[in-house]
């Protein structure tokens, strides 16, 4: 196979692997790949290097909020040992962005040798709007992961599709931690658990286990409470769990609940479902609220909207439930069936805590494209 031929160990290209493909390489070329964002149930914070999880997380891989990535690549004629890029974002050249992307092929380059010996433009754009607050590192890292995996695979016919979503999902990680997750779907783990098979903390993987009828075609509506900058990043926020007090306890219990959901995704009983979904929201804020520095980073309107989701689940036999990333905004998270019932709700009642009243109807999806 592909993966063990070529690769010795850690996805790393063998030395006479990687001189065969540097022979071939083609000089010029285009790729084109659309990737999703995705959404956490059990939540991934907390990370060891390089960025290895210190719990598995799962997540609904979601369906209309894409990056959409092309990626030209030109073979160079002199050598330099430096990456060269250009990147665009929605047409423009966006320079803040860079070292961010300088810091992803610094970490990929042992996978993927050849980058060095291509310049590339790389442009870029986003189906949510640009100052949402949502995190655009899942869909738009996960989008460049598979453009680089995808000039390989041009010299790669042997190479399949399972290994090609698994180097993806690797070197995706590398970029940001979640976006390994957003390669397929409709549900991926990431992270090694005891009762997974194959799962692993390098790469996420589809949920391998039966998933009732109930849990099919769910609805993420993201309400946009705060669209501002993220009061802390990721990479911060992460880093407050190494000796945060608690951490040992959330690590532990991060990976009970992967038990917990793996039996309500085989029963569908969604009320033990919203049970594990809310907490693991609470929980994530309550790590940011206990570590020091410490942070609150829902605003009124966050807890105004968790209290009128408890209100309306109390009132109607609505199974609506609410999740929360490391920032205000607030994804709701209901079965197709409820869709017009919750849309009339949001209007009705939770628009008003919205910014601008905005507020963005995804659903889960099927994981990145190439086009
Ligand atoms: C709260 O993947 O953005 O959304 O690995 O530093 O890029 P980095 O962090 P990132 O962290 C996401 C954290 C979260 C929970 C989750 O998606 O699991």
């Amino acid at each position: 196979m592909y993966l063990y031929s070529n690769y010795n160990n850690n996805m790393k290209l063998s030395a006479q692997f990687v001189s065969k493909l540097e022979d071939n390489l083609p000089s010029t070329g285009k790729i084109t790949c659309k990737s999703p964002s995705n959404i956490a149930l059990i939540k991934y914070w907390g990370k060891r290097p390089v960025q290895l999880p210190e719990n598995p997380s799962i997540s609904f891989t979601l369906d209309t909020c894409r990056t959409i990535t092309t990626l030209t690549y030109k073979k160079r004629t002199v050598f330099s040992d430096d990456f060269n890029f250009e990147f665009f974002f929605e047409g423009k050249p966006k320079e803040d962005f860079k070292p961010k992307i300088q810091k992803f092929f610094q970490r990929i380059e042992g996978y993927v040798p050849f980058i060095k010996q291509y310049d590339f433009v790389i442009e870029t754009e986003n189906t949510f709007p640009h100052s949402s607050g949502i995190a655009s590192s899942a869909s738009g890292m996960s989008a460049l992961a598979y453009c680089i995996v995808a000039i390989e695979k041009e010299l790669n016919a042997e190479m399949t599709q399972r290994e090609m979503m698994q180097k993806t999902s690797f070197l995706a990680r590398l970029g940001s931690g979640s976006a390994c997750r957003s390669l397929e779907g409709p549900i991926t783990l990431w992270g090694y658990h005891k009762e997974i098979p194959n799962s692993t903390d390098e790469y996420a993987i589809p949920y391998p286990f039966e998933v009732h009828e109930n849990f099919q075609n769910y609805r993420d509506t993201i309400l946009l409470v705060d669209k501002g900058e993220k009061q802390v990043s990721s990479t911060v926020g992460h880093d407050l769990m190494h000796g945060h007090p608690f951490a040992a306890k959330r690590f532990e219990q991060a990976s009970e609940n992967i038990t917990k959901l793996t039996s309500i995704f085989k029963s569908g009983d969604i009320d033990a479902f919203i049970e594990v979904v809310e907490s693991e929201a609470l929980t994530l804020h309550a790590m940011m609220m206990t570590s020091l520095p410490y942070f609150i980073l829902m605003k009124p309107n966050t807890l105004s909207i968790i209290n009128k989701i408890w209100e309306y689940r109390k009132a109607s036999k609505s199974k609506l439930c609410f999740t929360l990333d490391a920032g205000a905004n607030v994804h709701l998270l209901y079965p197709e069936n409820e869709k017009e019932t919750v849309l009339d709700f949001i209007k009705r009642e939770l628009v008003v805590y919205c910014q601008k009243g905005q507020y963005i109807c995804d659903k889960v999806g099927l994981g990145a494209q190439l086009l």
